[in-house]
């Protein structure tokens, strides 16, 4: 083999690299089942007339000096030189699916470190580029990024938008031309644009086209963008944002790009998103303890601010007899928190709601058999707090500017050592003296005008978030994390490899969840998704569910309840017990098979389901999220199952909706197999399928395949 051509092979993916003159990626798609580096010949690309003279390669540096005339991975300067550095290789490790290509410019004074590990389990690469300072006089690095090559056949981008209570929300453009890019400057992973980007083949589906995905696991800043070069070469870039001035590099000092993480499936979405999850239930996400996902009962949408130990112990009994395995106090328990204009930063029990401590509670909870989980919100301070009137220095501000708040509420500066020290001391004290279990850590404004020491402060900010969480976990290695930002507004990778869940969303509506879940799904498995059956009327929307529609779109990740069990009726209570066993049973297979999100000819339903690894059972649920475009609504075709292999199909779950006596709804008669199970083949439930009910809108059923 050309010693300079590399190959990182698994199973799903191969990516072929060729390391002179630096790394450049020639090759990113399925396994090649045999491989002549002599082949990479046929890659020798003409040179056009009217164009520079030579070659130009599309590194993961994509260096200008080299005539790419697009958006370079390393952008910076030495005082106005050094600005445009081209990189030659000068060494190389490669071990196993391991790769590292360092590459030196002498005369800028910069070494460019790019990291390739390829899963062999899942196929997913991760890459990292590292920039150090060789020079003596300071570097001013404005940009670092990560340029991938993308195949020139892909023209059709989906991206995520959102806000708040309506996150992971996909969209498509087709890119012919020039870019698409999303900048998010939010100081958080954001509501508005996960950071992650799809670049497929026109018309590609969930189950079907050539699609290249990317996240960046990064909990800040973040800059991700597709291009197509005017040559018709086509990249995918992403990059943490650095604010102007914000990183600074002394002699010898480095700083690197978070992780990218990639996945390319010739299957469409589905085969993206099932090695990721594999890559992040190996990878990312570390329980403390192998265990079965605890059902949840968190109390803010039953109680709010509302705190009375005694009614809380008598929520806690109740949440015990529906099942409940894991039973939080959300916000309110600390001094002087009625409501959410005071008190954050003064993180000492509230002794007047609970003048006998934390600990009756928590043995009660304990008593009945459950977890316990606490809420904190550790970064922000309210102005009407006893820390800020103590310390209204401790910001993460710039001087003389007037912040604005967000939920009545400032930055804590992170990297100011005396923060850090007391946000530390107080959360030591808050897991060290009370048996708790679980954190729901929460994070409830964007960054404006993020200074330290009156410099842009948002990259350290998000590290030394990190940092805490890191030594936090050290202390308390058996207390599980929950990433929570106004529900979806710190989502990604790199905050996971430190916490277990997220809340996906402050919306708890079945029909929003349904949209939101699915966007989330691309990214990451159900069992970090926390999804919770709210209350019949949601507060966020005001809209109305029943409760097999919230039951059955809460089964589908890490399931809870949220809401006052006291106060339901024993119907709602019921049906909260039904859900939450019918979850246990089912748990098993759905927190360890392959999600597929099927696609459908009608865009009112959603099918979504989970596949066990050996194909011998798998989930589906079938939700109607308006009314039916047509009377009959065809047939479902599940082709996750195995052809030759014969399936029992039956219904685990009905709408006592769907009832042929009850006028209003919209079947005489149900398809046969719903009433009675039925048995079929794979590959006929695959090819033919299986004839769908007329659903209600805002209704869903479950089905189950059981190999015989
Ligand atoms: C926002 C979170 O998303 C909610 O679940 C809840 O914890 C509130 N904050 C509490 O203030």
């Amino acid at each position: 083999m050309e010693p300079s051509i590399l190959r990182l092979e698994s199973p799903a993916t191969d990516v072929i690299i060729r390391c002179q003159p630096y790394a450049e990626i020639l090759y990113w798609g399925p396994h090649l089942h045999s491989f002549n580096a002599e082949d990479i010949q046929t890659l020798n690309r003409a040179v056009p007339h009217g164009r520079l003279d030579v070659d130009v390669p599309l590194t993961l540096a994509a260096e200008l000096g080299h005539g790419l005339f697009g958006s370079p991975s390393v952008e910076g300067h030495r005082d106005g030189k050094d600005w445009s550095p081209v990189f030659v290789t000068t060494q190389i490790e490669h071990k196993n699916n391991q790769l590292t290509i360092i590459g030196e410019d002498d005369i800028a004074g910069l070494r460019l470190t790019s990291e390739l590990n390829l899963d062999s389990a899942s196929g997913v690469l991760s890459l990292r580029n590292s920039l150090t300072n060789l020079g003596c006089e300071n570097y001013w690095l404005d940009r670092l990024a990560l340029t991938l090559p993308v195949n020139e056949t892909a023209d059709e981008v989906m991206a995520f938008h959102g806000r708040w209570v309506k996150e992971f929300q996909p969209h498509r453009v087709t890119l012919q031309h020039g870019s698409y890019q999303q900048e998010n400057r939010r100081g958080r992973s954001s509501h508005e644009y996960f950071p992650g980007m799809v670049l497929g083949c026109h018309g590609y589906s969930e189950q079907q086209g050539k699609v290249w995905g990317i996240h960046l696991g990064w909990s800040g800043n973040h800059r991700l963008r597709a291009d197509v070069k005017t040559d018709g070469r086509r990249l995918l870039q992403a990059e943490a944002l650095y604010l102007p001035g914000e990183v600074s590099l002394a002699e010898g000092e480095s700083q690197s790009t978070p992780w990218l993480y990639a996945s390319h499936s010739n299957h469409g979405l589905n085969g993206m998103s099932q090695q990721l999850h594999r890559f992040v239930r190996q990878h990312i996400v570390h329980f403390p303890q192998p265990k079965a996902r605890p059902v949840h009962l968190n109390t803010w949408e039953g109680i709010y601010f509302d705190h009375n130990p005694q009614y809380i112990m008598s929520m806690a009994r109740q949440a015990a007899d529906l099942g409940v395995e894991r039973f939080i106090i959300d916000d309110g328990w600390f001094q002087g928190r009625n409501h959410d204009r005071a008190a954050l930063g003064d993180w000492y029990l509230d002794e007047k709601k609970y003048p006998n401590g934390l600990q009756p509670v928590i043995q009660q909870v304990k008593d009945l058999g459950m977890e316990f989980g606490i809420w904190v919100e550790p970064e922000m301070v309210n102005p009407n707090s006893d820390l800020y009137r103590a310390h209204p220095d401790w910001l993460l501000a710039l001087p003389g500017y007037q912040q604005p708040t967000g939920r009545w509420q400032y930055v804590l500066d992170l990297q100011n050592p005396a923060v850090f020290d007391y946000l530390l001391a107080r959360m030591d004290w808050l897991l060290g003296e009370h048996d708790i279990d679980y954190v729901k850590w929460d994070m409830n404004r964007e960054i404006v005008q993020p200074g330290h020491q009156g410099r842009a402060g948002s990259t350290g900010q998000a590290e030394a978030l990190y940092r805490l969480l890191d030594t936090l976990q050290l202390h308390h290695p058996h207390v599980e994390f929950e990433s929570c930002a106004s529900g979806g507004g710190r989502i990604d990778y790199e905050i996971l490899k430190r916490t277990h869940r997220f809340w996906p969303s402050d919306n708890n509506d079945a029909l929003e969840r349904q949209k939101i879940q699915r966007g989330m799904s691309y990214f990451f498995p159900p069992e970090v998704m926390g999804s919770h059956i709210g209350g019949k009327l949601c507060h966020t929307t005001y809209r109305q569910h029943n409760i097999a529609f919230r039951g059955l779109t809460a089964l589908f990740g890490h399931m809870g309840v949220e809401l006052d069990p006291v106060k339901e009726s024993s119907e709602e209570q019921r049906g909260f017990a039904r859900y939450i066993a019918l979850h246990k049973s089912l748990r098993p297979l759905l927190h360890s098979g392959n999600v597929v999100r099927l696609d459908s000819h009608d865009p009112t339903t959603l099918l979504h389901g989970v596949v066990s690894e050996s194909q011998d059972q798998a989930l589906l649920i079938v939700s109607q999220l308006a009314m039916p475009t047509w009377s009959l609504p065809g047939q479902l075709r599940m082709p996750y199952l195995r052809p030759e292999a014969r399936y029992r199909v039956s219904l685990l779950d009905v709408p006592e909706l769907i009832s042929v006596e009850q006028g209003g709804h919209t079947m005489k008669v149900l398809p046969p197999w719903m009433i009675q199970p039925i048995e079929a083949n794979g590959e006929w439930l695959a090819q033919v399928g299986l004839a769908l009910p007329v659903l209600d809108p805002e209704s869903a059923i479950l089905i189950k395949f059981e190999q015989l």
